[in-house]
Parts: structure tokens; C-alpha cells; sequence
């Protein structure tokens, strides 16, 4: 009897011991580092997610198509969401306040940019009316895309506590409609401009003395020679096709997501460049709308009318000037009014 008793203690104890290196094993790092079993009945969040080395996820078996779905925790979302919440309207509201901001110091200093010889009621073509339909199309679907953008950004936190969730929801509704469909007339304008005037925008030497003399913004009276753009507009140029090839790119990842296959990381990838580039695209073309408008006379009618005042374009395009004199352009003077 008293060895029955000791076999059971013995026993018993032996028991206990399994069942407690059972258990450390299960939490040890060692059996940690293995990929653990995201459909075992005792799985918990934390284990999973400390198993994880950088960069893996936890996936699953399902049956549906979308493969996807199986990925369970992906650990990088939390870092990305992070980055999406908080630092992108952050980068977003340094770049468009702060370009504003010193929008608004540049015209307080420097003042309107006027044209020095005044109207000489004189004009010659500028743009004809293709270069101009394709440059409001443009223009004109850019502020639609940006204004949608902006608000899926700040739109929270700014329309809606002013107009409620209900007028914010439906904003942002339709918002998101015009961003989806507008996106292709912006892509097809961007095409057709780099196709109109990719030839006048190849640099040259002429534009690094235009570059030194600072385009003659700062210096009143400075005018530096250049040809039908400047080396401002040449920038403005290529920051237009480049900026918007890779909006593009990165919007259609957007548009049709997982279509080839992708995985989360990198519809994460494409969602953060577009978000980032979104806001320096913004504040260049501020800068941009700027110069071409309340910041430069003379300079919006080359986008209205087409035609430009002729000391104008001695003053910014003297080279272009020449050329289309040379070419024989002659247009009707324009009526100036009395003084
Ligand atoms: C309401 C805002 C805008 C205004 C007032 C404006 C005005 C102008 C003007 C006056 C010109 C002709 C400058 C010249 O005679 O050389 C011009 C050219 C141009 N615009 Fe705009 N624009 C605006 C928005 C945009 C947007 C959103 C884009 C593209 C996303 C754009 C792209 C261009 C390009 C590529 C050129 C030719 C290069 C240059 O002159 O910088 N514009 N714009």
C-alpha cells in the first residue's frame, strides 16, 4: 500500500513538472521565435504580434479567392497608421501654410511685379487656343483633386466640428467621386502638355544666368534674357510632369487596389507617396497661380486671352520676342485705356 502511495506521488509529481515545462515553453522566446499558430485555441494577440520579425505578418488559411484576407496581423499598419494620421497633415500644413505664408512676405516686400515700360498696347500670341483648353483642363481638375484630397486629410478635423459629421460625410462623399473620375482628364492633361511643350522646357545654358539673376524677382528693373520659358518655368514644367506621372502611377494603385496582386505593404507604400507628394504638388502650383496671376502683371492674360502686351514679353521672354517678331507675328493692337 505504502508503495502504491509513493508510485502515485512519484507519479503525480512527474505530471506537474511536464505540465509546468509545457507551459514555459509556450511562453519562452525560444518557442516564441517560431511562427506561432494564428487558429490555435489559445492564441493571443500579444503573443502573435511579439513573435513577429520586422517586416512578417501573421496569415491564416481561408478558402475565399481574395488571399488577401488570410493575412491576419500585419504590424506595420500600426506604423503606417501612425504616419498617416499624424505626420502626413503635418508635412501637409507646413507645406501649404508655409508656402501661403511666404507667398504673402514675397508680395508685401517685392509688391505686384509690373511690367517696367508699362502697356505698350501692342500684343503678340502667346498661347493658342489648344495650349490654353489643355492648360485649364488641367488646371482646373488639379483644384478639384486637391481640394477633395485635402479634405480627406483635414476634413475631420476641420469641416466637420464646423458643419457636423452629416454635411462632412456627404462632402466627402462626393468628394471622393470627383477625385475618382477627375484623376483621368487631369492624367490625359498632363500627357498632352508634356506632348505640347516638352520642347520649349529642354534645358540650356541661358537658364543658369537666369537661375543667378534670381529671375529678376527680387531686383526691380532686372530683366534676364529667355526664350519662350524661363528656367522658373521650366521647373514649374517638369515638376508638373514628373509630380503628376507619379501621382498618376501612385493613384492608380489607389483606384485598383490588389489588381496585380500586391501586398498590403505595398498599397501602404503607394497610398504615403501619394499622400506626401500630394502636398508639395499643392504648395509649388500656390506658388505657381501666384506669379501667374495677382503676382505679376500682365502675366494671367497669356492664359486668358492668349495674347500677351509686348513689353511684357520684351521684359520676360526677350529672346521668344525676338524669334516671333523674326517669324513675321504681327497681331491688332489692343485698345488701351486712357489715362
Ligand atoms: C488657378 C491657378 C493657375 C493660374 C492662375 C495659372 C496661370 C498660368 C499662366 C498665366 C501661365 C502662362 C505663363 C507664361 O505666359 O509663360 C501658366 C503656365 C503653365 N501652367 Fe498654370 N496656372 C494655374 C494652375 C496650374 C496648374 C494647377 C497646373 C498643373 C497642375 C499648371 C501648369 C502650368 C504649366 C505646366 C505651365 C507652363 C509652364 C509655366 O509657364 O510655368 N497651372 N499658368
Amino acid at each position: 500500500m505504502k508503495t502504491a502511495i509513493q508510485f502515485f506521488r512519484v507519479g503525480a509529481f512527474a505530471l506537474l513538472v511536464g505540465f509546468a515545462a509545457a507551459q514555459i515553453a509556450a511562453v519562452s522566446p525560444a518557442s516564441a521565435q517560431q511562427a506561432p499558430n494564428p487558429t490555435a485555441q489559445s492564441v493571443k494577440e500579444d503573443q502573435l504580434l511579439n513573435a513577429l520579425k520586422p517586416g512578417a505578418s501573421v496569415s491564416g488559411r481561408i478558402t475565399i479567392p481574395d488571399q488577401n484576407a488570410g493575412t491576419l496581423i500585419q504590424p506595420q499598419g500600426q506604423t503606417w497608421r501612425a504616419f498617416h494620421q499624424s505626420t502626413l497633415p503635418v508635412i501637409g500644413a507646413v507645406a501649404v501654410i508655409g508656402t501661403i505664408a511666404l507667398l504673402a512676405v514675397f508680395f508685401f516686400v517685392r509688391g505686384r511685379v509690373k511690367i517696367d515700360g508699362g502697356f505698350s498696347g501692342r500684343t503678340v500670341t502667346r498661347f493658342g487656343g489648344f495650349d490654353r483648353f489643355v492648360h485649364w483642363v488641367t488646371a482646373s481638375t488639379f483644384i478639384v483633386l486637391a481640394l477633395s484630397g485635402l479634405n480627406l486629410t483635414f476634413g475631420k478635423s476641420l469641416i466637420a466640428p464646423l458643419f457636423g459629421e452629416a454635411a462632412f460625410a456627404s462632402l466627402a462623399g462626393y468628394g471622393k467621386i470627383a477625385h475618382n473620375y477627375l484623376a483621368f482628364p487631369f492624367m490625359a492633361g498632363v500627357a498632352l502638355m508634356f506632348i505640347i511643350w516638352a520642347k520649349d522646357n529642354v534645358p540650356n545654358k541661358l537658364d543658369l544666368d537666369w537661375i543667378k539673376a534670381g529671375g529678376g524677382l527680387f531686383v526691380k528693373g532686372a530683366h534676364p534674357p529667355a526664350k519662350r520659358f524661363n528656367a522658373g518655368q521650366k521647373g514649374i514644367f517638369w515638376i508638373v510632369v514628373i509630380g503628376g506621372l507619379v501621382m498618376s502611377v501612385s493613384g492608380w494603385h489607389l483606384l485598383f487596389p490588389f489588381s496585380d496582386g500586391h501586398f498590403v505593404s505595398e498599397q501602404q507604400f503607394w497610398v504615403n507617396v501619394h499622400g506626401v507628394l500630394s502636398m508639395v504638388f499643392i504648395a509649388v502650383m500656390l506658388a505657381h497661380a501666384y506669379i501667374g496671376s495677382v503676382g505679376m502683371e500682365g502675366a494671367f492674360d497669356a492664359m486668358a486671352a492668349g495674347e500677351v502686351d509686348e513689353n511684357w514679353a520684351k521684359e520676360h521672354h526677350s529672346l521668344w520676342l525676338e524669334e516671333q517678331k523674326q517669324l513675321g507675328a504681327k497681331t491688332p493692337p489692343r485698345a488701351v485705356p486712357a489715362e
